[in-house]
């Protein structure tokens, strides 16, 4: 219970804040692999909310980077370290491949 109240508080506080950050973003186009994005996905997307709560979502590729610029923030806020660039890019490619299929 406590520790949703402060999830709330962080969100709140993301959105009002990262939204200078959108767009810093590029798509890899090349060196892709399905597994490691998969591992770098469940690692970085899963201690909050679990990866349905990400994979049910339909999105365009910048509503995309924008909600993951706001989970980096989340995530450095709670755990104190960010989440790296390249795997920021993994995770956008990850998801423009599978979320929203079902
Ligand atoms: C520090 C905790 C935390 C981490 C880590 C986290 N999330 Fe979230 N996520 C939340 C909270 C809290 C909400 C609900 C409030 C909101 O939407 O900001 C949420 C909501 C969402 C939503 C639904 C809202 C939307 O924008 O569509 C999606 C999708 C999502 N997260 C994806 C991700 C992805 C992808 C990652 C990994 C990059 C991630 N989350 C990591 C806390 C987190």
């Amino acid at each position: 219970m406590v520790k949703n109240a402060v999830l709330i508080v962080i969100a709140g506080f993301a959105i009002s804040i990262s939204v200078s950050a959108v767009g810093s973003l590029t798509t890899p186009t090349s060196g892709y692999d399905a597994k490691k994005a998969e591992e770098t996905f469940t690692r970085y997307c899963t201690g909050c909310h679990n990866a349905e709560r990400s994979l049910r979502t339909l999105k365009g590729e910048a509503n995309w980077k924008y909600a993951i610029e706001r989970m980096a923030f989340q995530y450095k806020l709670l755990f104190g370290e960010p989440i790296p660039q390249q795997a920021q890019r993994v995770i956008l490619e990850y998801l423009i491949q599978n979320a929203g299929k079902e």
